[in-house]
C-alpha cells in the first residue's frame, strides 16, 4: 500500500544533527502520512543505533543499515527500493536543508509537478553554509552543466534536496549509472524526457554539527558524470577522428605520389579516401549510439558537407591572406579551423543528428 510521502535521508555520522531535525520534520507535517528512511553507512559515531531510537519514539521511521560508505546517490536508489511514498524526498541530514521547505515542495508536487528542486541559485535563495571557494565552484560547475547538458535546465542541477514523483524514479531508477557520487538529480534529469519541473529558492543554512562529507570520490564522479551525459567525449572522438583522417590523407598522397601518379589525381584520391576514412570511422565509433537514417544518406549528405566545408576553408583562408594578414600558416590554420567547426556542426546537427 502507498502512503503520501518518503522522505529519504542519507546520514554518515550525523549523530548530532538527526534529533532535531525528526523534530522538525514530524512538528511540519503533523497530520500527514509520511514514512523517513534513513539510510546509514555504518556511522562509526553510532547515528545508526540512534536512528532506531528515535524510531522508537516518534515512529514512522525505517532504518536501513549498510556496511561501507557508498555515497548518496546509492544511499537515494537504496531508500527508493524500501520506501512506499506516492512522493519521494531527498534531504540532507544536518539541517542545512530547512524541513520547513517540505510542505511548499509538496504543494508543487499537488499541483502536478513531476520534481521540485529547492534551489540554492535563485534571486530569493539565500547561501548561509558554504565556503566563498565553494559557493563560486558550484556556481561554475552548474552553469558549465547547462551548457553542455543541453537537456539540463535548472539553475542548481548540484541540489541535494529535492522532491519528485515515485513514477519519475521507477522509470529511471535502472539507467542510473553513477551511483558513488552526491549528485542523484543530474541523474535524474540527464535520464527523463519532459519533466515539468519546478524550481523553489530556499535558505541553505550552516552546518550545526560535523563536516562536509564531499572527497576526491564525489568529485570525479561528478566529473564523469558530467562527460558522460554532455557531449564533450563526443567532440574529442569526432575531432580524434578529424585528426587521423589527416593523416590518412597525406599518407595516401605520399603512397600514390610515389607511384607515379600526378599531384592533382594523387590528392583528389587522398581526399576521397580521408573523407571515407572519417565517415566511417564517425558513423561506427563517434555517433555509434544514434541509428538513425540510411547508410547512404548519411555517405552523401557527409560528402556534401565536407565539400562545403573545404570551400569555407578555402575562401577564408584566402580572405585572411590577401584582405587582413598575410601570413599563409596562420591563414590557413584559421581555415582549418572553421571548417572544422562547419563540419562539426554538420555532422552533429544533420549528418547524424538525434
Ligand atoms: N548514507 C550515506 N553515505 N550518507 C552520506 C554519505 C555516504 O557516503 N556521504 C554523505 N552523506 C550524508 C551526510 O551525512 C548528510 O546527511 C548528507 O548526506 C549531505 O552530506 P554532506 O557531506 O553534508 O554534503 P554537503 O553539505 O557538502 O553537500 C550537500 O548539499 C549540497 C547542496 O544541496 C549534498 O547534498 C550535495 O549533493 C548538495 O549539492
Ligand atoms: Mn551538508
Amino acid at each position: 500500500m502507498y502512503i503520501m510521502l518518503t522522505i529519504i535521508l542519507p546520514t554518515y555520522n550525523e549523530r548530532d544533527n538527526l534529533e532535531e531535525l525528526i523534530r522538525r520534520i514530524f512538528r511540519t507535517l503533523k497530520g500527514k502520512g509520511f514514512e523517513i528512511i534513513i539510510v546509514d553507512d555504518n556511522s562509526p559515531d553510532g547515528t545508526a543505533e540512534f536512528a532506531e531510537e528515535l524510531g522508537k519514539k516518534y515512529g514512522k521511521i525505517i532504518v536501513v543499515k549498510r556496511n561501507k560508505k557508498l555515497g548518496i546517490s546509492s544511499a537515494f536508489l537504496t531508500g527508493f527500493l524500501k520506501s512506499r511514498g506516492k512522493y519521494i524526498i531527498l534531504m540532507d541530514a544536518d539541517l542545512q536543508h530547512p524541513p520547513e521547505k517540505i510542505p511548499e515542495i509538496i504543494d508543487y508536487l499537488d499541483k502536478g509537478y513531476d520534481l521540485v528542486i529547492a534551489s540554492r541559485f535563485l534571486k530569493k535563495s539565500r547561501i548561509y553554509g558554504l565556503t566563498f571557494y565553494r559557493k563560486l565552484t558550484s556556481i561554475l560547475i552548474s552553469y558549465f552543466i547547462r551548457i553542455f547538458i543541453p537537456k539540463i535546465k535548472v539553475r542548481d542541477p548540484l541540489s541535494g534536496f529535492f522532491g519528485v514523483k515515485r513514477e519519475v524514479i521507477e522509470h529511471v531508477h535502472k539507467r542510473i549509472k553513477f551511483k558513488r557520487g552526491f549528485k542523484i538529480l543530474i541523474e535524474i534529469l540527464a535520464n527523463s524526457n519532459n519533466l515539468k519541473i519546478k524550481e523553489i529558492p530556499f535558505d541553505f543554512q550552516k552546518r550545526k554539527y560535523g563536516k562536509s562529507k564531499v572527497n576526491n570520490i564525489v568529485v570525479i564522479e561528478l566529473i564523469k558524470q558530467i562527460i558522460y551525459y554532455s557531449e564533450i567525449s563526443r567532440i574529442i572522438k569526432f575531432s580524434l577522428v578529424g585528426f587521423i583522417g589527416t593523416l590518412v590523407n597525406l599518407f595516401f598522397l605520399l603512397l600514390l605520389r610515389s607511384y607515379g601518379l600526378e599531384h592533382f589525381i594523387a590528392s583528389a584520391i587522398a581526399i576521397e579516401i580521408s573523407i571515407m576514412n572519417n565517415f566511417l570511422l564517425n558513423n561506427y565509433w563517434t555517433f555509434s549510439d544514434r541509428v538513425n537514417g540510411k547508410f547512404l544518406d548519411k555517405l552523401i549528405k557527409y560528402h556534401i558537407l565536407s565539400s562545403l566545408s573545404s570551400i569555407i576553408q578555402y575562401v577564408t583562408s584566402n580572405i585572411i591572406f590577401y584582405f587582413i594578414y598575410s601570413n599563409s600558416i596562420i591563414a590557413q590554420i584559421i581555415g582549418i579551423l572553421l571548417g572544422y567547426l562547419i563540419n562539426l556542426l554538420g555532422s552533429f546537427k544533420i549528418v547524424w543528428k538525434k
